[in-house]
Parts: structure tokens; C-alpha cells; sequence
């Protein structure tokens, strides 16, 4: 399969950066092609302007910048999306990518019959890292909404099959622990 990996971190020693490098060692060595964006590297702008609102809905043109990330969606049957967990959701940078590219018209559009999900047939997984300890954000429901937010609202609003998969105590916890997630991506891919 064809499989984009697009991910948010500013530090390429990060944990975060270490689960991205096994997620392409694994699934190049699978047989996929992969392909890699780190959004940081690329300079990518993630604050909505007015010209991706012309984009979406005043026949104007797509900006070159989100273009260029839609046709690497396109060429994609599988996403992979990683980022660590800030403030309960993910990174400005990560949310901006999808406001940008998941674009009306491209990712999806609403018809007076519902909404089309331009996206159907591609699936995805989301890794997201996190401080806090898994059990307590099973028990406070902090995982169970964020499913549903990448379920219901962003990639299965579009029509992807997404699963997630969530690295709970990467800061404190023990190097056991993250040797421990990051050979857990072998058995995902
Ligand atoms: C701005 C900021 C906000 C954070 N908010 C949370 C949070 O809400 N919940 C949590 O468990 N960890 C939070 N963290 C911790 C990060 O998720 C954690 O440091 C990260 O997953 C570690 O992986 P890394 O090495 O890839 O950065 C936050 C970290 C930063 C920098």
C-alpha cells in the first residue's frame, strides 16, 4: 500500500520523532511505500487565511502549500498521524494541517443528502504520546474523547476507517516502557 506518515514535533530527538522512525522502518519493511512530512521541517503555515476560504467556497484557487499536502492524500491509501498530546488535544500545528488540508470540497462536502466523504476507502491510525499515565486518562474518558473527536469529527467525518493508539508516561516513565511502545509499531504494521 501507499502510506503517508505526516507528523508535528519541533524536536527531532523527541519520543514522538522515534515512534515516526519505527512506523517507516516498519512499513517499508512490510513492502509499502512510504512516504514522510514533518510539518515543522517544511515550514508549514498552520493558520487558516481568507485565500483558503476562496479555496473552499469562492472558486479560488487551493493554495500551493495545501495543495501540495491533498495530493500526497490523494496518492495515499493509509495515514499514519502522530503528535504528542498538548493541553488534552493535539499541537496547533497538527490542527492547523488538518483545518487547511481537510479542506471542503477535497476531504469532504455537504450535499442537501448529508455529508459526501470525499475520503472513503483510505484508512489511517493516529499515535498520539502523552505525560500522563494511560489508566488515568482511561479512567477520566481523556482517550474515549479523543477518539471520537478523530472518529466523528475529522478523519471519519471524511469517510477514513481510523484507529488510535495512544502512549500514555512517555516523560517519567521508564526506558522499559518506551522500548516497549515502540516495538508494539512492529506488531501495528
Ligand atoms: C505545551 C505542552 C502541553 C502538554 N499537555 C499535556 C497534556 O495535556 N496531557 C499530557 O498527558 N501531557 C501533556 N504534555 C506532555 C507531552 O505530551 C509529552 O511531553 C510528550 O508526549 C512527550 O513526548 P515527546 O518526547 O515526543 O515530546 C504537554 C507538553 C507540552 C510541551
Amino acid at each position: 500500500m501507499k502510506h503517508l506518515i505526516v507528523y508535528s514535533h519541533l524536536n527531532p530527538e523527541s519520543f514522538t520523532k522515534a515512534i515516526v522512525d519505527e512506523i517507516e522502518k516498519s512499513s517499508t519493511a512490510a513492502g509499502n511505500e512510504v512516504k514522510v512530512v514533518d510539518l515543522y521541517s517544511i515550514g508549514f503555515d498552520p493558520v487558516m487565511q481568507f485565500p483558503d476560504i476562496q479555496g473552499m467556497f469562492m472558486g479560488g484557487d487551493t493554495p500551493s502549500d495545501v495543495k501540495a499536502q491533498q495530493e500526497l492524500i490523494t496518492w495515499a491509501d493509509h495515514f499514519s498521524l502522530v503528535f504528542p498530546l498538548w493541553w488534552g488535544q493535539m499541537p496547533a500545528m497538527m490542527k492547523g494541517y488538518i483545518d487547511r488540508v481537510y479542506a471542503s470540497g477535497f476531504a469532504f462536502e455537504y450535499t442537501e443528502t448529508g455529508v459526501d466523504q470525499k475520503l472513503k476507502g483510505k484508512s489511517a491510525k493516529v499515535f498520539v504520546c502523552h505525560g500522563s499515565p494511560d489508566e488515568y486518562y482511561q479512567q477520566t474518558d481523556m482517550h474515549k474523547a479523543l477518539k471520537r473527536v478523530f472518529d466523528d469529527g475529522v478523519l471519519g467525518f471524511c469517510g477514513v476507517d481510523t484507529d488510535i493508539h495512544f502512549y500514555g508516561n512517555v516523560a517519567m516513565g521508564s526506558d522499559e516502557l518506551r522500548k516497549g511502545y515502540l516495538a508494539d509499531i512492529a506488531k501495528v504494521y
